[in-house]
C-alpha cells in the first residue's frame, strides 16, 4: 500500500510518500480502507519533533473508509461497515489496522470526507464547549483562529450554545468565513490588538473563556482578556508552545482557571468517544453543524497541504484524498 512516512523530525520535506506492507492485525482489530484522510495541526508537531512519537512513523490521526477484514475477536464491526475513526497513528496510508473500540459507524448520507472532516476536530469543539467549560446562554466567549477546522466548528457549537462569540482571524476574508460561521465580532488580530478590541466589545468586562489553539504568540494578552473567574483553555501552539508561566498571575488577575486539555483525554473511554461523535454526526445531520471542507490534496501531494496548513493558507478542513 501507499503512505506517507517520517525517518526524522523535520520540515513538510521529511514526508516520504511510500510502498509499504499493508498493516498486520491484532485480534480487537479491524482492517480499514481508507478512503479520506483528515490532517491536522498536531500532524505537522508530530512531524517536526514538537511532540515525539517512535520514529519511523507513518503519520496521520484521523480517517473515514470500508472494513475490509475483522480481527478473531472483534465483534463490533463486520466487512463492508463504513467507518470513521481518530486518535489513532498512520492514517495517512491507504490502509489501517484500528482497535474496534475507537472505531464509530458513518451514518447514512455523511460521506467518507465529512467523516474524516468530523471527527479529531468536531470532537475537540465537542469537549472544548461542553465539558472543559460548558458554555451557557450569554457566556462571552473569544476564540482564536476562529476559521480555521476547530475554530469555525466551536463557533457554532458555542453559538448553538447560546455564548457570544468573539473570534480572531489573521485576514478579511477569514474574518467573513468566521461571521458566517455565526461569530458576533471578529477581531484581525494581525492588524488589530485584539485585548483592547476585547475590552471595547466587551465594555471593560472581559470574557469568560478563551479558547487559545494559538499558543506563544496570544497567550498572555488571552489571559488579560478574562473576566474574573474566566477559564483560560490553551488547547494548541499553532504559533509555537508557551514554555513559561507563573501560576501566581492567575490570582493577581481575578482567580482565573488555566487549563492545556487534549482530545485523547476526553475520548478516552467508549462513552465519551459515543457522545461526542453521535452529537457531531446528529448536527451535521440536522444541519445545525456545517463543515467546510475546503482543500482536497491527493497523499502524494501531502507536503504541499502541510505547506498550507502551516502557512496560514488555509480554513476549515483540509483532506487527503486515496
Ligand atoms: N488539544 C487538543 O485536543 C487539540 C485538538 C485539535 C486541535 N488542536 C489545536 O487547535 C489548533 C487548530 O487546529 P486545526 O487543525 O483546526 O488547524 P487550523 O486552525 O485550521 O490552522 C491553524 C491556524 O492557526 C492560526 N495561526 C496563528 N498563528 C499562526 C502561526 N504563527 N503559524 C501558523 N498558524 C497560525 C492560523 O489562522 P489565522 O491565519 O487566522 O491566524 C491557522 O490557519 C492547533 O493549534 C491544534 O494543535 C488541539
Amino acid at each position: 500500500m501507499k503512505a506517507v512516512r517520517i525517518k526524522e523530525y523535520g520540515g513538510p520535506e521529511v514526508m516520504s510518500y511510500e510502498d509499504i506492507d499493508n498493516p498486520e492485525l491484532d485480534e480487537r482489530d479491524a482492517l480499514v480502507k481508507i478512503a479520506a484522510s483528515g490532517i491536522n495541526y498536531i500532524d505537522t508537531y508530530q512531524r517536526s519533533g514538537l511532540y515525539p512519537i517512535p520514529l519511523p512513523a507513518t503519520l496521520g490521526l484521523e480517517a473515514a473508509g470500508t472494513v475490509e477484514k475483522v480481527g478473531t475477536a472483534a465483534s463490533r464491526f463486520k466487512v463492508g461497515d463504513r467507518v470513521a475513526y481518530t486518535s489513532v497513528p498512520g492514517a495517512y496510508a491507504d490502509y489501517a489496522a484500528v482497535p474496534e473500540d475507537k472505531l464509530v459507524s458513518l451514518p447514512d448520507g455523511v460521506s467518507f470526507e465529512q467523516g474524516a472532516a468530523a471527527m479529531l476536530q468536531g470532537c475537540t469543539a465537542h469537549y472544548l464547549c461542553r465539558s472543559t467549560y460548558p458554555v451557557k446562554a450569554g457566556d462571552r466567549c473569544l476564540i482564536h483562529a476562529a476559521a480555521g477546522g476547530v475554530g469555525l466548528l466551536l463557533i457554532q457549537m458555542v453559538k448553538n450554545a447560546g455564548g457570544f462569540v468573539i473570534g480572531t482571524v489573521s485576514t478579511a476574508e477569514k474574518a467573513e468565513l468566521a461571521r458566517a460561521a455565526g461569530a458576533d465580532e471578529v477581531i484581525l488580530y494581525t492588524e488589530q490588538d485584539f485585548e483592547a478590541e476585547v475590552k471595547r466589545i466587551t465594555a471593560g468586562a472581559g470574557v469568560n473563556v478563551a479558547y487559545d489553539s494559538v499558543g506563544k504568540s496570544t497567550f498572555e494578552k488571552s489571559i488579560d482578556c478574562l473576566a474574573p473567574l474566566g477559564y483560560m483553555v490553551l488547547f494548541g501552539n499553532a504559533s509555537g508552545p508557551v514554555t513559561e508561566f507563573n501560576p501566581a498571575t492567575l490570582g493577581s488577575k481575578g482567580s482565573l482557571f488555566l487549563t492545556r486539555p487534549t482530545l485523547f483525554a476526553y475520548t478516552a473511554d467508549r462513552k465519551s468517544l459515543e457522545w461526542r461523535t453521535g452529537d457531531v454526526f446528529k448536527w451535521i445531520g440536522d444541519g445545525s453543524l456545517k463543515l467546510r471542507i475546503e482543500h482536497f490534496f491527493p497523499l502524494a501531494d501531502v507536503q504541499d497541504a502541510h505547506r498550507a496548513l502551516e502557512g496560514r493558507k488555509t480554513t476549515g478542513k483540509v483532506i487527503l484524498t486515496h
